[in-house]
């Protein structure tokens, strides 16, 4: 697939792993546009792509729709159509699951699900209405597939994205449109940051004290993998049409073992009845096939 002269749109694209996904792109030829909701992020990440006239940068907050569309409609007024969506922009919370406020659940929900809900109710009509094919990509996490504890909320989370890719992917592969998840571990970024960007509305938080004794825990950021190895990561993932894009060698075991505790878990003694496999299969068709 040749990726030269088309558009992506990667949201958090100003930092971290959507940074890396937009040089990744870039690379491969595309115009890139990041979207952010910190504009400082925005200016380091311009002069960090050096792309000249094939990078535009949008401020935009994924939580709000208006702004969203706008951000399409600059994004086509300059490049034309857009082909690769990356929802990516993603912020987190961690700590016990009981200290979590309705803040804590309604801030992360809003901006790692809302925002990729918005991506694909503002860019998927677009896409499938030029009819040159394309791609979206969701940024969930390998905490989405191997659940670690402290992380209800935001692994949850990212288990929604990757199943609305799961469930999009078999409904639009046939017009032209592939979906993937890209499930990273841990990777070289700004997430600890994130707060900053909290709106004052959701500050009500319940992991104060947990966030102050994990500061003071050491930085382990030199394990992590980097955004540039990331970033290719998704390129590759993208041009072999990967369902699950994932990283960090890490974490097979924990694959493996939720795939086997799922099989095993399926009621293989009672028989398969074909009728009901047929009827499942009708009443999914997507008629606009
Ligand atoms: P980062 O903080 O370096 O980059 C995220 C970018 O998103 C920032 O520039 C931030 O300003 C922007 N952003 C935050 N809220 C936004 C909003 N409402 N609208 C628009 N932009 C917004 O963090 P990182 O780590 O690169 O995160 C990117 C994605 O990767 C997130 O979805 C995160 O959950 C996911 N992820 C990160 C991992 C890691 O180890 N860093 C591992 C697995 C997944």
């Amino acid at each position: 697939q040749n990726l030269t002269g088309k558009t992506a749109f990667v949201t958090g694209g100003a930092s971290g792993i959507g940074l890396g996904i937009a040089k990744a792109l870039l690379g491969a030829g595309m115009n890139v546009t990041i979207a952010d909701i910190r504009q400082d992020h925005l200016d380091s990440a311009v002069a960090e792509l050096d792309g000249g006239d094939h990078v535009l940068a949008v401020r935009l907050d994924v939580t709000d729709r208006a702004q969203f569309a706008q951000a399409a409609d600059a994004v086509e007024a300059k490049f034309d159509n857009i082909h690769i969506l990356v929802n990516n922009a993603g912020v987190a919370v961690v700590g016990p699951t009981e200290l979590a406020t309705f803040a804590d659940w309604d801030w992360v929900m809003g901006v790692n699900v809302g925002g990729t809900i918005n991506g694909i109710v503002t860019m998927l009509p677009r896409i499938l209405a030029h009819g040159e094919g394309g791609h979206i990509v969701c940024t969930a996490s390998m905490s989405a597939l191997v659940p670690v504890g402290m992380t209800t909320i935001y692994s949850s989370g990212k288990a929604a994205v990757t199943s609305m890719m799961e469930c999009m992917r078999p409904e639009l592969e046939s017009r032209g449109v592939i979906c993937s998840a890209f499930c990273p571990g841990a990777v070289q970024s700004n997430i600890a940051d994130a707060a900053k960007t909290r709106p004052a509305e959701l500050a009500d938080t319940g992991y104060a004290e947990a966030d102050k004794r994990r500061a003071s825990g050491g930085n382990f950021m030199h394990l992590y993998q980097t955004k540039e190895e990331v970033g290719q990561r998704v390129l590759e993932g993208i041009l072999n049409d990967e369902l699950y894009i994932l990283t960090h060698a890490e974490f097979l075991t924990g694959v493996k073992e939720r795939g086997e505790a799922m099989t095993a878990a399926v009621q293989t003694h009672l028989p398969e009845n074909p009728e009901y496999k047929e009827t499942f299969a009708m009443l999914f068709r997507n008629p606009a096939i």
